[in-house]
């Protein structure tokens, strides 16, 4: 998604005549070396238009962005459980139960892809947002009876007139976006980690700092979780178990075939098991694959992994010490006891205080006057 984008700038470019002098621009050798030596970076700080995160903030937490008005966002991504829901397994929209962990939207705006399987680009939250309302299975919305239901909000058109334009009619895509805004300005708070790059030496316990050295040295975690959110963002297969609920429970088993008939995955009626991105690229070396996640603020994030098989920290380490599970590209790592706990404390100081906002008083509905619609 990214690349073609550069590829016409590039186009821009030589079309302007500016290529030589784009080319002669040498780095300095200091931001070399530092891009050459994976590490977790501190996070820069965040960029989000104020106005509209405000009214993205109300439509966040209000239900009537869902088709029954059953659920909002913060249903499955609530601020109180880290920003996710604190299950292994996400709920679904009413009569359907969906297939996977439902993920912290925590440093969203870092993300370079969203989803397990990495099937939506990171930079266009609009986009993640519209799947999220208009899926069945999370809140079977539509974006015109979106922005219908905005409009009979008169607090909502008044936001609307400050965050957007005085006398623009909300619309669905801009909905979206505005949504997109809000998720964009929820980043971590405080981290210890941070502070400890940035100078602070005391910042981190001296376990941690062993810690730190492990997921650099002899664990090896930063070849593939590095960068500000500690995720390469690409795919990778660590054969995390299956989690059997979704074989057992038919609401979630038809929510899973019905995403891989819907990216038209072959034989996906043969498939019992999470196949992760294969089903997007049908490619069959991607079988089993999932993105990267971040390692920012797990403390409030258990259980972790794709299917929340995981319900520990520790117990992520004890599966990396093995090499992972059946199928892994990873290696046994050899850790001894004192090791892994060091892992365990580097990874909590990567998180900060706790993130919350409350949930607004939500303005009810009032009929628009006839003629000023
Ligand atoms: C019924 C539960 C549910 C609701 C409601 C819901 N989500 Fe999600 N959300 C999920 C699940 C589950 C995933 C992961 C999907 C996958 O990987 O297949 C997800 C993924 C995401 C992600 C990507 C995070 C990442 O790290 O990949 C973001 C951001 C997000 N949702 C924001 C929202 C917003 C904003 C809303 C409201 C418009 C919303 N969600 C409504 C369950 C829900
Ligand atoms: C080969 C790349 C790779 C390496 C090496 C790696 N990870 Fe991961 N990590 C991933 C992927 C991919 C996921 C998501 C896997 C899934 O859900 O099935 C993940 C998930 C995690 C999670 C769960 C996050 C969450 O929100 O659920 C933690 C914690 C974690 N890794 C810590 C570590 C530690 C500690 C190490 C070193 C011992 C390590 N990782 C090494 C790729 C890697």
């Amino acid at each position: 998604m990214i690349k073609p984008k550069l590829k016409r700038l590039a186009g821009v470019f030589s079309a302007l005549g500016v290529v030589s002098l784009v080319g002669a621009l040498a780095l300095p050798t200091s931001v070399h070396a530092q891009t050459d030596t994976p590490d977790v970076l501190p996070l820069p700080e965040a960029k989000f238009n104020k106005k509209m995160v405000e009214l993205g903030k109300y439509l966040y937490f209000d239900v009537r962005m869902s088709g029954d008005a059953a659920l909002s966002c913060a249903s499955c991504h609530d601020p109180k459980k880290g920003w996710g829901d604190g299950e292994a397994l996400s709920r679904g929209y009413p009569a359907s139960e969906y297939f996977r962990n439902s993920p912290s939207i925590l440093n969203s705006a870092y993300k370079n892809r969203f989803t397990w399987d990495g099937r939506l680009d990171g930079s266009d939250a609009g986009t993640l947002v519209r799947d999220m309302m208009t899926e069945a299975h999370t809140m079977n919305m539509d974006g015109r009876l979106a922005q219908e239901r905005v409009k009979q909000v008169p607090e909502y058109v008044a936001m609307w007139a400050t965050a957007v334009k005085p006398g623009d009619d909300p619309n669905g895509m801009r909905i979206f976006n505005i949504i997109g805004e809000f998720v964009k300005s929820v980043v971590s708070q405080n981290v210890p980690y941070d502070k400890f790059k940035k100078g602070d030496a005391n910042a981190i316990s001296a376990e941690a700092k062993q810690g730190y050295a492990l997921f650099k040295g002899k664990a090896n975690c930063v070849s593939c979780h590095n960068g500000p959110i500690a995720s390469d963002g690409k795919l990778h297969r660590l054969g995390v178990p299956e989690n059997p609920e979704i074989t057992k429970d038919p609401l979630r088993h038809i929510t899973m075939l019905r995403h891989f008939s819907t990216s038209g995955m072959p034989n996906y009626m043969n498939t019992h098991t999470d196949v992760g991105s294969y089903a997007i690229t049908k490619e069959p070396k991607d079988k089993g694959k999932f993105l990267t996640q971040s390692l920012r603020d797990l403390k409030y994030t258990a259980p972790y992994m794709h299917n929340g098989m995981m319900k520990t920290l520790g117990d992520v380490v004890e599966f990396y010490n093995r090499g992972g599970g059946q199928g892994s590209e990873l290696k046994a790592l050899g850790l001894n006891d004192a090791e892994k706990k060091a892992l365990v404390a580097f990874l909590e100081s990567l998180s900060g205080d706790r993130v919350v906002v409350e949930a607004p008083k939500m303005p009810a509905y009032q009929a628009r006057t006839f003629g000023k619609n």
